[in-house]
């Protein structure tokens, strides 16, 4: 039976008999011997093979590409070269798949650009190994920190008919023919499309995660969202995930404290758990990253409202590109500067002009602002955005009037409000923000497996 690379050295025992498959990494020969590095995605560093010129296919051996994929029997043994506990030596070696030398991945260091191009292939590679390995982890880790706080998992639907974000960013979802669809009035008739009305994929599972957090008090989504927005960042995708819990009964205060707690959970979760990639990512992505996380881990988060923020830019005597204003959003330098230079380290912004944030936000007395937070951390900026809903009728639907969002589309989330509504609370969470953060990856392109960004959807 085949033992995955990683298992198998977390229990070794000298002599130890095992089978293993996987992917060569690199092949060294001599007249004597071979040394297979061999990798099959469980762990980082793989392990060494030792073939013996005694091997009946050792001539097939001795000519092995990179990229290969074998099947070996053998028994551990201590490893005498340095860097490696373990070593296999082996008695039999089947070539599964063979690899020539086009294989575009070749034993050197790729830019990113170009393994991109490659996005069939680099998971195979040390780094995407170790960035996809720490992905897999830590949606583990997400729903485990929800499970042992008692949140129910809801499944959101991904078509849907609403713009929770208002900011129409919507891909539509049609059935409708292209070329020539039934028109009343000039327009695509959507009453004769699938759904009878016009959908699109949801930019956030946020309304649907409120309807249920007014039924089991604590929820969090945990899925794809869909922007059609044409910036080309590297901090935006057209397709990515994110986590949104909704807590009843719950301020922006509480709201920030379940950020934080949860954020830190991660970071604690990722420097734990995901030692091998942690260590990778610091010696080869970002120098100091570890110490970086750990302060997170233990830090206390700052709190800042929007109007203090704007002050605090303000008398920087900092040039930004974009302008500072009060009731002007804040753009990544921004954000970047208050978490970096500010506060030096993660900052809550609290309470922000309601001009510039969602209809659902809870209006302060002020009259001005909303019940929102996002946290900002170094290098990435927005990692998460959140508010206090408006669970206030009256003020909600005056609120809808004035941005012209139509009531009877969401005569559903309305209905929230009529009966048992009471004051709560969510947040989403960007999970590539988060991957990017934990491993210093600097493009949301290379911490998602096949990245959706405008332009580019090909693998
Ligand atoms: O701030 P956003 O737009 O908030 C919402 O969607 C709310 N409905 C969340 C809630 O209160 N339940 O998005 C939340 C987070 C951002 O902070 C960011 O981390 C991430 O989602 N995000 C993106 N990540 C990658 N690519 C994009 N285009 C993103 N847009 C937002
Ligand atoms: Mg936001």
């Amino acid at each position: 039976m085949r033992t995955r690379i990683s298992e198998l050295l977390t229990h070794a025992k000298s002599g130890q008999g095992c089978e293993l498959a996987g992917w060569v990494r690199s092949v060294r020969t001599s007249k004597e011997m071979a040394f297979i590095s061999l990798n099959d995605g469980s762990n980082l560093a793989g392990i060494q093979i030792v073939a013996d010129h005694k091997l009946a296919n050792f001539a097939d051996i001795a000519r092995l590409g990179t990229g290969a994929a074998l099947g070996v029997t053998g028994r551990l043994v201590e490893s005498p070269a340095s860097g490696q506990a373990w070593e296999l030596a082996a008695e039999e070696i089947r070539i599964i798949g063979a690899a020539d030398e086009n294989y575009p991945l070749q034993k050197k260091r790729h830019s990113f650009e170009y393994l991109r191009s490659i996005a069939h292939l680099r998971p195979r590679s040390n780094t995407f190994g170790a960035v996809f390995r720490l992905r897999s982890r830590l949606a583990q880790a997400i729903h485990r920190f929800f499970n042992e706080r008692g949140f129910l998992y809801v499944h959101t639907p991904i078509i849907t008919a609403s713009d929770c974000e208002g900011a129409g960013e919507l891909f539509r979802v049609t059935t409708l023919d292209a070329a020539s669809p039934p028109l009343v009035e000039g327009q695509p008739d959507f009453g004769q499309d699938f759904f009878g009305q016009r959908t699109g994929l949801t930019v956030s599972g946020q309304l649907e995660g409120e309807l249920f957090s007014l039924a089991f008090s604590d929820i969090y989504t945990f899925g794809p969202t869909f922007r059609a927005e044409n910036s080309n960042t590297a901090r935006h995708a057209s397709e990515f995930w994110m986590i949104e819990p909704e807590m009843a009964f719950a301020d922006l205060s509480d709201d920030a404290d379940l950020a934080e707690q949860f954020v830190k959970y991660l970071c604690r979760f990722a420097l734990d758990e995901c030692s091998e990639e942690m260590a990778f990512f610091d010696k080869h992505i970002e120098n100091g990253l570890l110490e970086r996380i750990r302060t997170v881990a233990e830090a206390d988060f700052g709190r800042m409202d929007y109007s203090n923020a704007i002050d605090r830019l303000q008398r920087s005597g900092v040039s930004f590109a974009f302008p500072v204003e009060w009731g002007l959003d804040l753009q990544t330098e921004h954000e970047r500067y208050l978490s970096e230079q500010v506060v030096g380290g993660p900052v809550f912004i609290l309470n922000y002009p309601k001009a510039i944030k969602a209809f659902y936000m809870r209006q302060n007395a002020d009259n001005r602002t909303v019940a929102a937070m996002d946290l900002l951390v170094p290098k990435v900026g927005e990692i998460i955005g959140g508010s206090q809903r408006e669970e206030r009728l009256e003020l909600l639907e005056l609120r809808m009037d004035e941005l012209g969002i139509g009531k009877e589309p969401l005569w559903w989330y309305l209905d929230s409000r009529r009966w048992g509504s009471c004051p709560h609370a969510g947040f989403g969470l960007g999970f590539e923000r988060l991957v990017m953060y934990l491993s210093g990856m600097e493009n949301i392109r290379d911490v998602i497996p096949f990245p959706r960004t405008p332009r580019h959807a090909e693998f």
